[in-house]
């Protein structure tokens, strides 16, 4: 979607139809991705990124930066973590303080009496020179901000920076105020997705959210990263990776079926507890078992087999069939790549961030140490190329980590 001399009704016509396919993406960096990449399209823009406000701050969100970042490195950037006040100091937090959308020529030639002054920091860090910049606070239809997005770097048509058009300050902020809403509807399911697990977590204070965060994050792009090697296209990555990274955040969403006495029982498990416990895997299967959707099928995939080994050893396969809650699930015996991908990825996300994670009964492991224990499982425990995938993501992983602490 591009919008140079076209007319207004075919712009308009295919802004309706970016909106259709961005209404079928569910989690909010798979639609924040779509939205930058329409968005820049549509400008030619070179790079861009969006903050979302959460409370009195805007949040970095994701980037896009076709100059810079390549490959995985493209990745790392996006979980970047990094707050901004909303207030006239910096230009996003004067777009999203005002509601008025910003159109500057060049960055480092503000006109003298702004209050807001441009940071040069990320261009010294990184030697990137920004130049023009377009940047539209996202307003749903009731005018409730959601955060803002900034373009940066309008190209023409040799590849070389200029100001944005008339065009694309009439049309991008249109645009943006419609995908505001689909915006606003993927905040709204990550936070459905953590009341969840919140519930979960109140019920088990081993677990907490931001290990189900991290463990969303690592499996979405570790698929990315198996993906991209078997030479699957970039759109059915993104749809996929899209709904794994909700599906593995409530991996553990079983818990809400095993008995207090059981979860909150500190210290180690004797070993009938560690059986029962072991359930967990077949209740959460069991909360999707009526699937509707890609995402329930998912869901359900990655619930039951999380905790399956490659080898053939894990559970609930091996579980004893009798037991009349695991009626109406087929538990057998799995192994390899009968155990679906997603379950697969979802095993190594978890198990790498318990080692890696302090809990109340173990401290963290030095990295080094964790980074051997999953090799050591590669072929045996872990999916060979699940760990391969992993292993060639490192910063990627470190970086999913430093932004979902607690
Ligand atoms: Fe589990
Ligand atoms: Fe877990």
């Amino acid at each position: 979607m591009e919008c140079t001399d076209r007319q207004p009704f075919d712009i308009v016509r295919d802004i309706l139809k970016v909106i259709e396919e961005l209404n079928t993406l569910k989690d909010v960096d798979a639609i924040l991705d779509k939205v930058l990449d329409e968005a820049r399209t549509m400008t030619s823009a070179d790079a861009g990124s969006i903050f979302l406000i959460e409370g009195d701050h805007l949040r970095f969100s994701y980037v896009h930066n076709d100059t810079l970042f390549k490959g995985t490195e493209a990745s790392k950037h996006i979980y970047t973590d990094l707050t901004v006040p909303i207030n006239e100091q910096s230009i996003v937090g004067y777009a999203a303080m005002t509601g008025e959308t910003l159109n500057i020529p060049d960055a480092y030639e503000l006109p003298e009496n702004t209050l807001y002054s441009f940071n040069k920091k990320f261009d010294e860090d990184t030697g990137y020179r920004t130049g023009s910049m377009l940047t539209i606070p996202l307003k749903t239809f009731q005018s409730k901000i959601v955060g803002v997005m900034q373009l940066i770097n309008a190209k023409d048509s040799n590849g070389k920076v200029r100001p944005f058009t008339p065009y694309h300050i009439q049309y991008a902020p249109l645009f943006a105020n419609s995908a505001s809403v689909t915006i606003e509807r993927g905040i709204m399911t990550r936070e459905i997705m953590l009341r969840m697990m919140k519930m979960a977590e109140m019920r088990d204070p081993k677990e907490t959210g931001a290990h189900v965060q991290r463990v969303g994050a690592y499996s979405s792009e570790i698929y990315q990263q198996w993906a991209r090697k078997k030479g699957i296209d970039e759109f059915t990555i993104k749809r996929k990776k899209d709904t794994l990274r909700l599906a593995a955040m409530l991996h553990d969403v079983g818990k809400v079926g095993i008995s207090d006495v059981i979860l909150r029982k500190p210290g180690r498990f004797e070993p009938h507890e560690a059986a029962i416990m072991k359930w967990h895997s077949v209740y959460g299967a069991a909360l999707f078992a009526n699937t509707t959707s890609e995402l329930d099928q998912l869901c359900k995939e990655v619930a039951l087999g999380h905790h399956e080994r490659w080898d053939g050893k894990g559970y609930p396969g091996r579980l004893p069939a009798d037991l009349s809650e695991a009626r109406g699930l087929c538990v057998e015996e799995i192994a390899g790549e009968a155990i679906p991908l997603a379950a697969r990825i979802t095993a190594l996300a978890d198990v790498y961030d318990a080692l890696i994670s302090s809990r109340v009964y173990k401290d963290a492991w030095p990295e080094e140490q964790v980074v051997a224990e999953i090799l050591r499982g590669r072929g045996t425990q872990f999916d060979p190329d699940v760990v391969d995938a992993f292993m060639e993501i490192q910063d990627v992983i470190r970086a999913i980590r430093h932004k979902y602490q607690g």
